[in-house]
Order: structure tokens, then C-alpha cells, then sequence
């Protein structure tokens, strides 16, 4: 395989490599760019930036300015996202999910929060339903401990809740065909029915609030663009049906901290897990890929490149909310004045501070996951 070969970029539900360039997604997805005039928008309703829309981590949509008109002239909003339940969760995963609460909390509104127990079984011929639905629960208690309210939070565990699903998700996949199925997941002839039929029940969050309220609203579905195939066409069938077209606000991937791509539970050597011990994340850290130079001597004199540093990016993405600060570090590692090992250290401090309170949280969240339960 060529370097060109290898660098390719592929962006699907289910596949993320090579080097992802973020313009050329939102041209061949038909996204719209944040611009900063949307952003000026936002934040006549939320105040300050959050720090994920000031460093354009959330970089793309669709409809966002539609929601937020809608929302000035009275018509709320849910929030929709999700989690496939495939292994434990990564720091990448908190992404979405921490600008989802930011959300939550800034408009007061609720959550669908669907986990795809059925989802990460029919794609993976290995995988067994008993697995993937235990994985749904241990999941969901990575998400309670980053502090949703349980009265707006509406956790659906799609093997369990089936029978409030199934109406809509029929309704959905009658109107779309095979052929465009195909043309927007690259089905092939070897592809299961369940997985062929999947999509259709990750629209039906997008339609629930009415079913449940009788409130006809539209979901604003923060996420990687990586899901974005899903919304694509729920859009095209969404007035079909006499439902709002969901709207999305699309972030960056959080890299792995290997070369490129994006942190993956199938490389687990270059994630860092919820449940990773201080040792792990240690060792993890230490052996991450850099912008450093080979020696010392040429990294004093020449300095490194930040914008190729796992580590920097996970200050810039999690772990270093002062922007000055970051400034600073970015100035100082490009002029040869901090070395990557200083960086390495400091970043393991921050995660394994925040892995600790996190988990003492995820441990308490087990007393509570049933209020969450959209059963309950
Ligand atoms: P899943 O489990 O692959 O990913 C869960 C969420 O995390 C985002 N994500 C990342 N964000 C930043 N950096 C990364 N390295 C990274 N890796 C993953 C994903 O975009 C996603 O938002 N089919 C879905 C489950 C699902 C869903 C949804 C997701 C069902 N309904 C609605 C989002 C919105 C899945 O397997 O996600």
C-alpha cells in the first residue's frame, strides 16, 4: 500500500481513517460551515461561547439557524444523540456529549439519548446481543456521571425498548428505497438485512418527542460528522411524515494518540477509556505520537509542531479550558522552549484528575440509571 494509499480519507458511520479534511466533508456531505455569524447567533442565547464552538470544534450543520429562529418565536426543541455500544467508552465520545449538556443546561430542554445495543450487533459478525446490550448499560453510566438531569434525560436501550420504536422506524423505512440505502451506506450484496434495516431505527429519536408529548418539535442532534449519513436521509422523509427536519451541529474528531485518524475502542493502545486506571493512562500518554523532534538539542533550536500533537490536541479538545494558557503552550512548544516530555506529564495529570472524579461519579450513577430509563 502506497503512503497515499494509506493516508486516504474515509468517513462512514462505521469507518473513520486517514487524514480527515473537514472542508472537504462538509462540501460532500452538503453541510453548512459555522460561520461566524452563526456564531454571534448562538451566542445571543447562551451567553459566552462554549469552548468547543470558540476553538471551532463544532465546525458544521444543518439548520442550526433554523432551530434557533424557530426557538425565538416560541418552538422549543429536543436535543437527540447516542451511543453504539460496542466496548467501553473513550475520552472521544465525551465530546458530543459534554456540548450536549452544555445545551441541555443552556436551553432546558430534553434529551434522547438512544444506545444501539442492536445497531453494533448486526454490524460486527462477532458480536453477541447479550454483550452489546450489557455494554449499553455500562455506557449509559459514563453518561449520567458527566451530570444529566434525569427529569430531561430520556435514555432509550434499543432491544429493551423496541415496541416504542418499531411504529416509526416502519414508517421511516417504507419511504426510503434500497437503492438509496446503498448509495449513502454503500450496502453491498453481503450485507445483513439487520444492518440494512438499522437505519431506520436510529431515525426514530428524531420523531419520538411527538409520539410521547404529542409536541411537534424539532431534535437538534449534536454528534460527530461521522453520523451525518443518518441524517441525510431522515431529512429527506422527515415533512413526508408531518415531522420537523432534524437539525445537526457536527464536531471534530478527537485522534487517537497514535498517527492520525480518530481515537478508536479498535486501537486500544491509542485510547484512553473511562475506565482506564492512573498506570494506564500513564503508559498511554507516554508512548503518544508528537510534533516533537528526534533529539534534545534540535527540538531547543528548531521547536515541534503542535499541529500534528496528539497531546496538544487534547488540551485544545478536553483538558486546558483557559485559552491564554493554551496560547501559551502552543508558543512555547513551537519555539523549542517546552519539551514534549513536560507536555506528556502534564496532560496525564489532567486526565487522570478528571478520570477519578469521573469514575467516582460513573460508580454513584449505578444507584440512579433507572430514572434515566425512557420506561421509568
Ligand atoms: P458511536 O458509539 O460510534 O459514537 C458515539 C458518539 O461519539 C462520536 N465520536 C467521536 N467524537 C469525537 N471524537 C472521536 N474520536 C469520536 N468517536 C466517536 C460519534 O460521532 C457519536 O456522536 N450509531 C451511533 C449511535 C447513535 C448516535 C445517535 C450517535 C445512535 N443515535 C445519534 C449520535 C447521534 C454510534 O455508533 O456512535
Amino acid at each position: 500500500m502506497t503512503d497515499e494509499e494509506k493516508n486516504e480519507m474515509i468517513v462512514t458511520p462505521w469507518e473513520v481513517k486517514g487524514k480527515v479534511d473537514y472542508e472537504r466533508l462538509i462540501k460532500e456531505f452538503g453541510t453548512l460551515p459555522i460561520t461566524d455569524e452563526l456564531l454571534k447567533k448562538i451566542q445571543k442565547h447562551t451567553g459566552s461561547l462554549h469552548l468547543q464552538l470558540r476553538r471551532k470544534l463544532f465546525f458544521s450543520h444543518r439548520d442550526l439557524d433554523t432551530v434557533l429562529d424557530l426557538h425565538d418565536r416560541g418552538t422549543k426543541f429536543v436535543l437527540y444523540t447516542g451511543r453504539g455500544p460496542s466496548g467501553p467508552v473513550h475520552i472521544g465520545h465525551l465530546v458530543p456529549w459534554i456540548f450536549t449538556k452544555h445545551l441541555q443546561d443552556t436551553f432546558h430542554t430534553r434529551l434522547y439519548f438512544q444506545m444501539t445495543d442492536d445497531e453494533k450487533f448486526v454490524i460486527d459478525d462477532d458480536a453477541q446481543l447479550k454483550q452489546t446490550t450489557k455494554c449499553g448499560y455500562e455506557n449509559a453510566l459514563d453518561l449520567i456521571a458527566l451530570g444529566f438531569k434525569p427529569e430531561d434525560t430520556f435514555i432509550i436501550y434499543d432491544v429493551q425498548d423496541i415496541d416504542l420504536l418499531y411504529d416509526i422506524a416502519l414508517e421511516v423505512a417504507k419511504r426510503i428505497t434500497y437503492s438509496t440505502a446503498k448509495a449513502t451506506f454503500g450496502f453491498q450484496d453481503s450485507t445483513n438485512l439487520g444492518w440494512i434495516f438499522w437505519p431506520a431505527v436510529q431515525s426514530v429519536p428524531c420523531f419520538i418527542h411527538k409520539k410521547l408529548t404529542g409536541e411537534n418539535v424539532p431534535a437538534l442532534i449534536p454528534a460527530a460528522i461521522d453520523q451525518d449519513p443518518y441524517w441525510r436521509i431522515t431529512r429527506d422523509i422527515a415533512p413526508k411524515l408531518g415531522y420537523f427536519k432534524p437539525a445537526q451541529i457536527h464536531n471534530r474528531f478527537l485522534p487517537g494518540l497514535g498517527v492520525g485518524g480518530k481515537m478508536s475502542a479498535s486501537e486500544p493502545e491509542t485510547a484512553i477509556f473511562t475506565t482506564d486506571t492512573p498506570e494506564i493512562v500513564k503508559r498511554k500518554v507516554w508512548n503518544a505520537f508528537t510534533g516533537g523532534k528526534g533529539t534534545v538539542a534540535e527540538q531547543r533550536k528548531a521547536g515541534a509542531n503542535p499541529d500534528v500533537c496528539s497531546i496538544y490536541q487534547y488540551l485544545l479538545f478536553l483538558f486546558e479550558e483557559d485559552d491564554k494558557k493554551l496560547l501559551e503552550r502552543e508558543q512555547q512548544c513551537k519555539t523549542g522552549k517546552i519539551l514534549c516530555g513536560e507536555c506528556k506529564k502534564d496532560l496525564t495529570e489532567k486526565i487522570n484528575k478528571f478520570l477519578s472524579e469521573h469514575q467516582k461519579r460513573r460508580e454513584k450513577a449505578k444507584d440512579n440509571i433507572q430514572k434515566y430509563d425512557i420506561k421509568r
